[in-house]
């Protein structure tokens, strides 16, 4: 391989994804960070790398995945590894989750991850290399008491890792998951204002919130090229929250 590996990381405006794309340039990837309604200027200003092209990319339309990863195709080349990290939640009552709510958040948590993978799948293929990770949630794993939609889509998430390595392994195109516990980001601050926050994380076998480079950590392993015999695995990053 002479050229530097091209990873696409979507939802990398803040948050853990921006994270992860750091990691990802720092590891000497060319990085395309998507950006949906977030300016993006914030991630190039900070980032004193030259590798990280901001693209537009809004994973809830079909449209806009193929647009943006044309476009980093023509910018940078073909899309090795990808990233699907972004995401939204929703904190609601089950009984108040309307259709809408469900579709929604079907969209974007578990779809979104379909259409990019779908898109970037026929290069990975025919390059007989591909790194797949899907950021889940130990929501997805245990099961959701204040956002059911959101635990159901990310636990579709996993299993959608699973068939995806079932069926691409064998050509050379891994997929694996990194499911979070509660780390320090801007989706959960609003949980983190509740009186019980404290003894919540408190109750957590490493008894603090976990950081967004920790889990980017966790992501680089599994796109590097060492991490090649390893797939259809969901590596919990969740201090002990949840041991399955
Ligand atoms: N923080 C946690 O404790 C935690 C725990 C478990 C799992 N996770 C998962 O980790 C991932 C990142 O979470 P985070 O904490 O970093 O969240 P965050 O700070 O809220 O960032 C979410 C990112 O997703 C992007 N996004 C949302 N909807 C999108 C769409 N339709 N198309 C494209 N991008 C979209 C946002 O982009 P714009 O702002 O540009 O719209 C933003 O960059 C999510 O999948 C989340 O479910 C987080």
């Amino acid at each position: 391989m002479n050229r530097p590996r091209v990873a696409l990381v979507t939802g990398a405006s803040r948050g853990i994804g921006k994270g992860i794309a750091d990691a990802l340039a720092k590891a000497n990837y060319l990085v395309a960070a998507g950006y949906n309604s977030s300016p993006i200027l914030p991630i190039a200003e900070e980032s004193s790398l030259d590798s990280i092209w901001p693209v537009k990319i809004d994973i809830s339309s079909e449209d806009s995945v193929k647009q943006a990863i044309q476009s980093v195709e023509n910018h940078i080349g073909r899309v090795d590894v990808l990233v699907n990290n972004a995401g939204f939640a929703q904190p609601k009552p089950f009984m108040e989750i309307s259709d809408a709510d469900w579709e929604a958040m079907l969209s974007v948590n578990l779809l979104g991850a379909v259409r990019c993978t779908r898109a970037v799948l026929p290069g990975m293929l025919e390059n007989n290399y591909g790194r797949i990770v899907n950021i889940s949630s130990i929501g997805g794993q245990w099961g959701g008491m204040y956002q059911v939609h959101y635990a159901a889509a990310k636990a579709g998430l996993i299993n959608f890792t699973r068939s995806m390595a079932k069926l691409y392994s064998g050509q050379g195109v891994t997929s694996n998951a990194v499911s979070p516990g509660l780390i320090e980001t801007e989706m959960i601050a609003q949980e983190m204002k509740d009186p019980s926050a404290p003894s919540r994380v408190q109750g957590i076998p490493v008894a603090r919130l976990g950081t967004v480079p920790e889990v980017a950590a966790a992501v680089l392993y599994l796109c590097s090229d060492e991490a090649g015999y390893v797939t259809g695995q969901t590596i919990n990053v969740n201090g002990g929250m949840y041991f399955g």
